[in-house]
């Protein structure tokens, strides 16, 4: 029979309440209860001596021996809500997302405003029921000039200022603008043809400000029974507004062009212009010459049409106020961010 000591349960709970404070982690608190609360420990081993009490005493030394375990019990409980909120906040500190941060997102690109305009320009023919078509790059000398009543000698054929390919006996140009479609649309095509072309056009011009020898084009051409300028005219007109506003407005300039008869230089009122509404000068029209129908196997008595072309870097110039040709040749990724459209 043994009893218990009072003073020895006091030194115990002493130190394991020492002990307890001075857990600072979730791990020492770990340390702690295998040491001073779980089985084995000194409290549990005096506890387990109570067995031996003598039954008078039994009640009594049960009573401190369960207070004394009690305290233990409550410091630790108290100390581990301590550590483990510490360690929550410590937790959710690190795991904090700052919805106001800059995001890291890889940029993929944009698509390109020349893109972006020549898509929007096609759309507006799609509209009014016109196909759109496309041609090659390197183009046969014949589609490019002859089919279009360039003569061999005809200084507009030298005037375009053309890279021809080697060896020269085959004929092949960079084509200098996209009315080769017009040929290829007429060839390929039923009556009557409602086709734009756009697409990408070569001349040796030197990159500036306001030239570069690759760029782009807008073709169009209508041929049908009865065509006349009025109905190129009213096409042109409603392309303006679409593009510029109702306050768009488009006039014709006598001018001349092998493949079209009468010709016309085409102007653009622009009526949001930067430095105030305005003429610029846009593009190339007129009544397809019977040649090039002709060319195109088809007779002249019976169908007529009218063709347009115009640049799309110089409409990109003046539509959105871009004043250096560079921006759009150099592939700036923040040049293309700024009309939109990031993929
Ligand atoms: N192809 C002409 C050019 O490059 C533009 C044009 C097209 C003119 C169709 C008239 C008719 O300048």
């Amino acid at each position: 029979m043994s009893s218990i000591s009072p003073q020895q349960l006091a030194v115990v709970v002493s130190e394991a309440i020492s002990a307890i404070s001075a857990a600072t982690t979730g791990d020492e608190l770990k340390q702690v209860r295998t040491q001073f609360v779980a089985d084995g420990s000194p409290i549990s081993l005096i506890n387990a001596t109570l067995r031996d009490v003598p039954v008078d005493e039994k009640a009594e030394a049960g009573k401190i021996v369960g207070q004394a375990r009690g305290e233990i019990n409550s410091a630790f409980a108290a100390r581990e809500a301590v550590i483990l909120q510490a360690e929550e906040h410590v937790r959710l500190l690190a795991e904090s997302v700052d919805v106001t941060a800059v995001p890291s997102r890889r940029r993929v690109g944009a698509r390109h405003p020349l893109n972006l305009l020549m898509e929007e320009m096609s759309n507006i023919f799609v509209g009014m029921g016109w196909e759109v078509a496309e041609g090659p790059e390197l183009e046969n000398e014949w589609f490019n000039f002859d089919a279009l009543n360039f003569d061999e000698d005809h200084p507009a054929r030298a005037m375009q200022d053309t890279f021809f390919v080697e060896p020269v006996d085959r004929h092949l140009v960079l084509r200098t603008h996209t009315s080769p479609v017009q040929i290829r649309s007429l060839l390929s095509r039923e009556l009557p043809v409602y086709v734009v072309a756009p697409g990408r056009v070569y001349r040796t011009d030197e990159l500036d400000a306001t030239h570069t020898p690759v760029f782009h084009q807008m073709e169009g051409i209508a041929i049908d029974k009865g065509l006349t300028m009025a109905h190129l005219k009213g096409t042109l007109e409603h392309l303006a507004r679409a593009m510029f506003g109702d306050g768009a407005k488009i006039r014709l300039r006598p001018n001349y062009f092998p493949f079209t008869e009468p010709s016309a230089e085409l102007d653009i009122w622009h009526p949001t212009f930067r430095g105030g509404a305005r003429w610029i000068e846009w593009g190339g029209c007129g009544m397809v010459n019977p040649n090039v129908l002709r060319a195109a196997g088809i007779d002249p008595e019976e169908y007529q049409g009218f063709a347009f072309g115009m640049g799309i870097e110089r409409t990109l110039m003046f539509r959105n106020d871009v004043a250096d040709m560079h921006d759009m040749v150099e592939g700036d990724v923040r040049f293309s961010q700024q009309f939109g459209m990031v993929i």
